[in-house]
């Protein structure tokens, strides 16, 4: 195995360390969020920041001077801003996996122009060509006309971030191309997707790192079978392309060698959507979009580089991660955007977080004694206001927001997004607020309720408040903001990975259930030779009667 990935590390993460931020943090509940707005009167002006095209304010959490500044000594004590320089050197920090991890090279090519690595720069150019043919109509389906539709096949990081991406960018007049995303491999994903599309001018993008997917091969079969039908051609190869690390297996695949562009191995599947794995929103938002997006990545990467830890905003949103989930044992995290065409980011997010940081080794391989990733989760407000908010103001556990919403709306109508912002900003507000029964057993009373039912309603309504929250406001959601935006969380991550000692840029967990699948699928087929738990074996009897009675 690799390098390990404690460079410039000065310390462990040890028991007597995170002790004493349990002490700290058992000591700071004293005060409540509200009193320290009313002892400080310019804590929002202290604990915000402009960043890149971001404003972040996290003045609505539990930290105070003393505990940022602590906070602040464990990055540098776990050498957080030397990994981060590691990381930037193309150092091996994937230890695991021994591949480098230096996305800011993505990142530098839109910004400067070079990324200083061949094969990144040769595989800007590939797709800058292919975009520019499909763009123009120079390249075309198998009948000669030009592409309108594309379907970006893939699962997981070759789907997320593009689908994501190509969301928020569908609203503001830049696409040319009706753009469709098929990656779970129910049939009725793919099916629902063939039938809305033209046949003759559908470009399918076959997107899979490993080309080893089940998934994704499996719809991009099905997806050559349906063409070859509907165009009553055997060659149809004009309509697939392929991103992939393993240009190979796509070639074996049956896609045509010059319509493969090939990404370096190290570039992980959920950090992708900076590399050619963003070729369907290149297609369709254009390459200057595509660079947008990867120079607002690139403002954050000049951030995290330039800024100590106590004006790194990234770094300070993972430290206050580390806080919560080992001195305040908060497992779960919402992520509530105000902004309708950033309602995939939560999903976005539990990939990039949870396939990261849901481990319980650290990198050397040691069974760790901490806390590391608890889940993310969130839909876009204000709809969750009318479902799990409830959750977050009176449920027994204290779970951080992150609050996200722009300042202009593309589609403006009257006082709607106005109304939209003030939910945002109300719900964080009450969340730190909260409402005493006191108070509201009072209001109860003036409003001529007997004084009885009063009290005991009033400890129904009464919120507890004092629940921390993040604001993260953008001018407007464009390309360069949803890079910033994308970069800040991915800072994010790793600053409490480094702390936590793990490595975010593995994923073998995965790994078992794809091999068990493979089981499954003999024994749904009538293997009967790998032995199954008696649970398991009843649910395959069930399919396979389900199945033979319909036969
Ligand atoms: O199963 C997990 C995973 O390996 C993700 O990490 C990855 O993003 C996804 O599958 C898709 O993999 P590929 O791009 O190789 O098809």
């Amino acid at each position: 195995m690799g390098i390990t990935t404690n460079h410039g590390a000065k310390s462990t993460y040890d028991s007597s360390t995170r002790s004493s931020l349990s002490a700290l943090a058992k000591h700071s509940i004293n005060t409540p969020l509200n009193q320290r707005f009313q002892d400080d009167p310019d804590r929002a002006m202290r604990y915000s920041s402009d960043i890149g095209p971001l404003f972040v304010d996290y003045s609505k959490h539990h930290i105070d001077k003393n505990i940022l500044t602590t906070l602040c000594k464990l990055a540098r004590d776990r050498g957080i801003p030397e990994q981060f320089e590691a990381f930037r050197a193309g150092a091996h920090l994937n230890n695991t996996e021994d591949r480098a991890t230096n996305y800011p090279s993505l990142r530098r090519w839109a910004a400067e122009g070079q990324s200083g690595d061949d094969a990144i720069d040769s595989m800007y150019a590939d797709m800058a060509k292919l975009v520019a043919a499909v763009r123009n109509g120079e390249m075309t389906g198998a009948t000669g006309k030009p592409f309108t539709d594309i379907v970006n096949i893939g699962i997981g990081g070759s789907d997320f971030g593009p689908r994501l991406v190509c969301d928020a960018l569908a609203n503001q007049g830049t696409s040319s191309l009706k753009t469709h995303f098929a990656a779970n491999i129910d049939p009725s994903v793919i099916t629902e997707i063939l039938t809305t599309i033209p046949a003759e001018t559908t470009l399918f993008i076959v997107a899979s790192k490993s080309f080893g997917t089940q998934e994704t091969r499996s719809n991009a079969t099905a997806a050559r079978g349906w063409l070859r039908d509907k165009l009553n051609k055997d060659n149809v190869d004009p309509h697939f392309v392929a991103v992939t690390s393993k240009p190979e297996s796509a070639e074996a695949f049956g896609i045509r060698k010059d319509l493969i562009l090939c990404v370096p191995e190290w570039v992980g599947g959920r950090f992708s959507v900076w590399s050619a794995f963003g070729l369907a929103i290149a297609l369709s938002s254009g390459m200057d979009n595509f660079k947008a997006l990867l120079t607002g990545a690139y403002q954050i990467d000049q951030h995290v580089e330039h800024a100590p830890p106590e004006q790194n905003i990234p770094m300070i949103l993972g430290l206050l991660d580390v806080w919560y989930r080992n001195a305040w044992g908060i497992s779960s995290q919402a992520v509530l955007p105000y902004e309708h065409h950033l309602k995939l980011l939560p999903i976005y997010l539990q990939q990039l977080f949870m396939e990261s940081a849901g481990k319980s080794v650290s990198c050397n391989g040691e069974v760790l004694q901490h806390g590391t990733g608890g889940v993310i989760w969130g839909t876009e407000g204000t709809n969750g206001q009318h479902s799990f908010h409830q959750l977050l103001h009176q449920g027994s556990d204290t779970i951080p927001c992150d609050f996200i919403a722009s300042l202009q709306s593309y589609n403006p109508i009257g006082e709607q997004h106005q109304n939209l912002v003030a939910n945002c900003f109300s719900q964080s507000l009450v969340l730190m607020q909260g409402q005493s029964a006191t108070d509201i057993e009072q209001t109860l009373i003036k409003g001529g309720m007997a004084h009885d039912e009063a009290k005991q309603l009033a400890q129904h309504k009464a919120m507890l408040g004092n629940r921390p929250s993040t604001t993260i406001l953008m001018e407007a959601l464009n390309a360069n903001a949803l890079g910033a935006l994308i970069a800040l969380y991915e800072y994010r991550l790793f600053t409490a990975s480094f702390v936590w000692g793990i490595n975010p840029f593995d994923q073998w967990g995965v790994e078992l259930g794809k091999q068990i699948s493979q089981t499954l699928m003999g024994a749904l087929s009538g293997d009967n030779t790998n032995p199954l738990d008696s649970s398991t074996a009843q649910l395959v009897d069930r399919y396979k009667n389900a199945r033979k009675s319909k036969e």
